[in-house]
């Protein structure tokens, strides 16, 4: 029996030793040199915390709200796509722990539970859907008709993935779907994925996005989504300050400062870093998110500080999901809430709205790694 994690990193060991490899190199994998992979992490430990002290903090209330909802803490869990690779019961495991968790959970278009399922598996939970913008736009209509009467609370659009990330394990595994499993969000065998398909000798699904998704998006596109939907709109993979602000013109509600966890395009910026002059040009317009790297309490402290609303987790509820299905979730969704209480409460916070600029600095020391 082996030792109860302490640390998200810990989840991370467990989980590589039971899953398959060519799932673990999957979840686990960046883009081409994988420099942004290690730099998303790396960055936080470049902000220093500077804590406030003889603040009462016995008391603590980590509770916000996302796009009008309430949510019990601003730790969310990021779209992650083909959960079901990673435990038999997958995306139903997920948003159930959530709904415990009192969080949100953002359902990739690409999930092995349909969105219908999603929802029944945990009703009062806050879902919002992922969207890829299909080349085929009534299909992309649907997914998104679907979420509407499903009870999701927002669209999170991609806008990073005109083509898929070269990540390189991925391409020397040919990675597929286990032929047990199907994207459930979609009738015919080739959009869902299945291996009954031929891709090759590529990554499957690089082969699968050049064939489905829409490579010619622009922002009419965002415009267009803004119409056929009556939900919140967040635009997802936002990495530049003018995009952000064109985003804006577009009416978007919010806005989620990614870099796809460094899966598509290697050298990017951590988000981490960029997050400061995305909330300055944002200026208060529409929520600003960050996914990327967050492993701990502290960096959603610092990630807080620098203007983010709230933050996704990707990969650390992927390694919980493997390590115990729902109940794994819980736990690690539990871990990063009592890591952001303790770390609001040495830094003299304590609620989410007392946590400002002043606590955080860039170091001038070198960063670990
Ligand atoms: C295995 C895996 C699958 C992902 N699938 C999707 C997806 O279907 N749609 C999407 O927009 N982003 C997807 N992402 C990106 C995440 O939504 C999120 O941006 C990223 O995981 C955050 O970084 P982190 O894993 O370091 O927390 C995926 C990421 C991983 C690791």
């Amino acid at each position: 029996m082996s030792e109860k994690p302490v640390c998200i990193n810990d989840y991370e060991q467990q989980a590589k030793r039971i899953l398959p490899k060519a799932v673990f190199d999957y979840f686990c994998s960046g883009a081409d040199e994988q420099e942004t992979l290690a730099d998303n992490v790396a960055a936080f430990s470049r902000w220093r915390l500077y804590p406030r002290v003889l603040r009462d903090v016995s008391c603590m209330d980590l509770s916000v709200s996302i796009l009008g909802q309430r949510v019990s803490m601003p730790i969310c869990v990021a779209a992650t796509a083909m959960q079901r690779m990673a435990h038999p019961d997958g995306e139903t495991a997920t948003v159930k722990a959530c709904s415990s968790a009192g969080t949100g959970m953002m359902l990739s278009s690409w999930s092995t539970s349909s969105i219908e399922e999603v929802a029944e598996a945990a009703p009062d939970a806050v879902r919002w859907l992922q969207l890829y913008i299909y080349q085929d736009r009534q299909l992309t209509t649907t997914l998104v008709k679907k979420a509407e009467a499903a009870g999701y609370k927002g669209i999170f659009v991609t806008v990073d993935t005109p083509y898929l990330g070269r990540r390189r394990n991925d391409v020397r595994n040919r990675f597929q779907l286990p032929s047990h499993l199907r994207m459930a969000n979609f009738e015919t065998s080739d959009l869902a994925f299945s291996s009954k398909e031929c891709y090759g000798e590529d990554s499957g699904l690089a082969v699968y996005v050049a064939r489905a998704i829409d490579p010619s998006l622009k922002w009419e596109d965002i415009a267009w989504l803004k119409k056929i939907t009556t939900l919140p709109v967040v635009v997802k993979g936002i990495l530049r300050a003018d995009d952000a602000r064109e985003a804006l013109k577009y009416g978007v509600d919010g806005i989620l400062v990614s870099n796809h966890g460094a899966r598509q395009l290697d050298g990017v910026p951590a988000t981490i870093d960029i997050l400061p002059e995305i909330v300055e040009a944002v200026g208060g317009k529409a929520e600003v998110f960050l996914d990327g790297g967050v492993r701990k309490g502290t960096d959603i402290l610092k990630a807080l500080a620098l203007g983010a609303k709230a933050v996704f987790v990707g990969r650390p509820v992927l390694w919980g999901l493997a390590c115990q299905g729902d109940k794994g979730v819980s736990e690690v969704l539990q871990l990063l809430r009592e890591e952001l209480s303790l770390a609001m409460a040495l830094a003299g916070c304590r609620t989410v709205k007392e946590v400002d600029r002043s606590i955080v600095r860039k170091s001038v020391l070198p960063s670990r790694i």
